[in-house]
C-alpha cells in the first residue's frame, strides 16, 4: 500500500472513530457508533499491517500474533459475564500501559529505531520515550489492582501508608531526575539503568495511587485509568511515528478524561482529592457511631409487593448493581410493560454510578428492550419522589443512601443519591442487610414507609410478575 494511501485510509478511519464516540453518546445511536468505531478500527489495522511502515517479512509475525491476540480477545468476550464486564475492561486497560511501556522498550534499544534522529529532534524522541513508558507503567499496575479491587480479589478499604503524598512526591522527583540522567545518557547501556529505575517506581506509584482510593471512589479510578490508557497509546504513537495512533490515544485519552469529570461530579468529589486518594474510608469516628441506623425493617412477601404495584399510579424504578448479578431485567422489563399496560406510570431512575461500569444499567435496560422515553438521569427525576407512589429499588444499595446527606461523617458524604425514601413507599429488593460496594450502613432499610422484599432479585421478580399476573 503507497503511503498516499495509507494516509488517506487513516484520515478516514479517524473521522469513523469520532463518528463513533458521537454515536455512544446516545442510546438510540449507540449500536451505530460501535459499528463505525469497528470498520474504523479494521480499516485502521489494515492501513497499518499493509502500509509503508511494515516490511513484507514482518507480516506473517503480525499475522501470527494478530490470530493469537484475536483468539484470545474472542474468548475473553464471549465467555465474561455481564457482571465481570468492569475487570475485563481494567484488564484491557492494563494491557495498553503494558504495549506502551514494551514498545518504549524496544524503540530504546533498537538502533534502527532511533536512526536518522539528530539535535533536538533526538532529545524529543527520547523524552516520547522517557514519559511513554512513564505513563504506560503507571497504566499497566493501576489497572491490575483496579482489576483485583473490582473483582473483590483485593479488599476496598483504602491502603493509607503514613506520608504517602511525600512519597509520590519523592518517587515523582526521583523519576525528574533519572529523566535528566537518561536524557544525557550517550550509549543504550548508559540510558538503560535509568528507564529501568524510572519503570519500577512508575509500577510502584500505580500501585499506591489506586490502593490509596477507597471503594466508593472506585467509578472515578476506573474512568481515569480509561484515560491513562489513551494517553498511553498516544504516547506510543509518537514513539512509533503513527499519526493514527497518536489521534486514536487523544480521543480515547480526553474523552476519559472528561468522563472522570462527569463520574468526580456525580459523586461530588474533587479530582485532585480522589486523585490524592484516601476517601471511600469507613470512619469510626463518634459521629459515625452516632449516626449508625437502628430500628425495625418491614419485609413484604412478592404478593404484598405486587399488591403495592397494582395500587400505585407511579411507579419509578431504581436499578443497581444487584440487577446485573441476577440478571434481572428481562423480568423487570415484563413487569414494566404490565404495569404500563394498566395505566400505570412507570419510569427508571438511573444514578450515573450504579453497577459497575459508567452506563451499566442503561445496557441492561437497552437490552431488555425498555423503551428509552421512560429511563431518565438521576437529576431528571429527584424532585419527582414525592409525588410517586411506590418506588421499586433493585439490587441498590450505596445509591440509595440517605446517609450521604444526613452524616457528614460517612464515605459516601455528600455523594448525590436517588431520594427513593420521599416517595409514599419504597420498597428495597435484596438478599439481606449486607451493605454495598462502599461497605457503607444503609438507613433507608428502617425508615417508617420503607418495605424490605428479601431474595434474589429475578426469582423474586419472577414471582411479583406471576402475582400482577393472576
Ligand atoms: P451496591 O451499593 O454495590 O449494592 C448492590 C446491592 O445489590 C448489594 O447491597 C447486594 O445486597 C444486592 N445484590 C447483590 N446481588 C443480588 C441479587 N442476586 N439479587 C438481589 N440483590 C442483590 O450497588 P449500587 O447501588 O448500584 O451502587 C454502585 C456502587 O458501586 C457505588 O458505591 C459505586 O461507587 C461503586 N462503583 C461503581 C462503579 C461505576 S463506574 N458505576 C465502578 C466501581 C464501583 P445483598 O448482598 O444483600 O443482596
Amino acid at each position: 500500500m503507497s503511503s498516499s494511501l495509507a494516509t488517506v485510509a487513516y484520515i478516514g478511519a479517524t473521522i469513523l472513530f469520532i463518528l463513533s464516540l458521537g454515536g455512544l453518546s446516545n442510546q438510540e445511536t449507540a449500536r451505530r457508533g460501535n459499528l463505525y468505531g469497528m470498520v474504523g478500527m479494521a480499516i485502521a489495522v489494515l492501513a497499518t499491517v499493509f502500509g509503508p511502515q511494515v516490511t513484507a517479512g514482518g507480516i506473517p509475525w503480525i499475522i501470527g500474533a494478530m490470530l493469537i491476540g484475536g483468539s484470545i480477545g474472542l474468548y475473553a468476550a464471549r465467555n465474561v459475564q455481564m457482571t465481570q464486564m468492569p475487570e475485563l475492561v481494567a484488564f484491557m486497560h492494563s494491557m495498553v500501559g503494558l504495549a506502551a511501556v514494551l514498545v518504549g522498550f524496544s524503540t530504546f534499544v533498537d538502533p534502527t529505531a532511533t536512526a536518522g534522529f539528530e539535535g533536538a529532534a533526538k532529545t524529543i524522541h527520547e523524552l516520547e520515550i522517557y514519559i511513554g513508558i512513564f505513563i504506560g507503567a503507571v497504566t499497566l499496575s493501576g489497572s491490575v489492582i483496579a482489576f483485583g479491587k473490582l473483582s473483590g480479589r483485593i479488599g476496598g478499604n483504602p491502603m493509607l501508608l503514613p506520608g504517602r503524598h511525600w512519597l509520590n512526591l519523592a518517587g515523582l522527583l526521583v523519576v525528574i531526575y533519572f529523566g535528566g540522567v537518561f536524557m544525557q545518557a550517550h550509549t543504550v547501556q548508559e540510558g538503560l539503568a535509568p528507564i529501568v529505575i524510572m519503570t519500577v517506581i512508575a509500577l510502584l506509584f500505580g500501585v499506591h495511587m489506586v490502593m490509596a482510593i477507597g471503594g466508593a471512589d472506585m467509578p472515578v479510578v476506573v474512568s481515569m485509568l480509561n484515560s491513562y490508557s489513551g494517553w498511553a497509546a498516544a504516547a506510543t504513537g509518537f514513539m512509533l511515528s503513527n499519526d493514527l495512533l497518536i489521534v486514536v490515544g487523544a480521543l480515547v485519552g480526553s474523552s476519559g478524561a472528561i468522563l472522570s469529570y462527569i463520574m468526580c461530579n456525580a459523586m461530588n468529589r474533587s479530582f485532585i482529592s480522589v486523585i490524592a486518594g484516601g476517601f471511600g474510608t469507613t470512619s469510626a469516628g463518634p459521629a459515625a457511631a452516632a449516626m449508625q441506623p437502628a430500628g425495625e425493617v418491614t419485609s413484604v412477601t412478592a404478593a404484598e409487593t405486587a399488591e403495592l404495584l397494582r395500587e400505585a399510579k407511579s411507579v419509578i424504578i431504581v436499578p443497581g448493581y444487584g440487577m446485573a448479578v441476577a440478571q434481572a431485567q428481562h423480568t423487570v422489563y415484563e413487569i414494566t410493560k404490565h404495569l404500563r399496560e394498566k395505566g400505570v406510570n412507570v419510569r427508571f431512575g438511573i444514578h450515573p454510578v450504579a453497577g459497575r461500569m459508567p452506563g451499566h444499567m442503561n445496557v441492561l435496560l437497552a437490552e431488555a428492550k425498555v423503551p428509552y422515553d421512560i429511563v431518565f438521569e438521576m437529576d431528571e427525576l429527584n424532585d419527582d419522589f414525592p409525588g410517586t407512589d411506590v418506588t421499586m429499588v433493585i439490587g441498590a444499595n450505596d445509591i440509595v443512601n440517605p446517609s450521604a446527606q444526613d452524616d457528614p461523617s460517612s464515605p459516601i458524604a455528600g455523594m448525590p443519591v436517588l431520594e427513593v425514601w420521599k416517595a409514599k413507599t419504597s420498597i428495597v429488593m435484596k438478599r439481606s442487610m449486607a451493605s454495598g460496594y462502599a461497605g457503607v450502613d444503609n438507613p433507608l432499610f428502617y425508615k417508617e414507609n420503607n418495605r424490605m422484599l428479601f431474595g434474589d432479585a429475578k426469582k423474586m421478580l419472577d414471582e411479583v410478575l406471576a402475582a400482577l399476573k393472576a
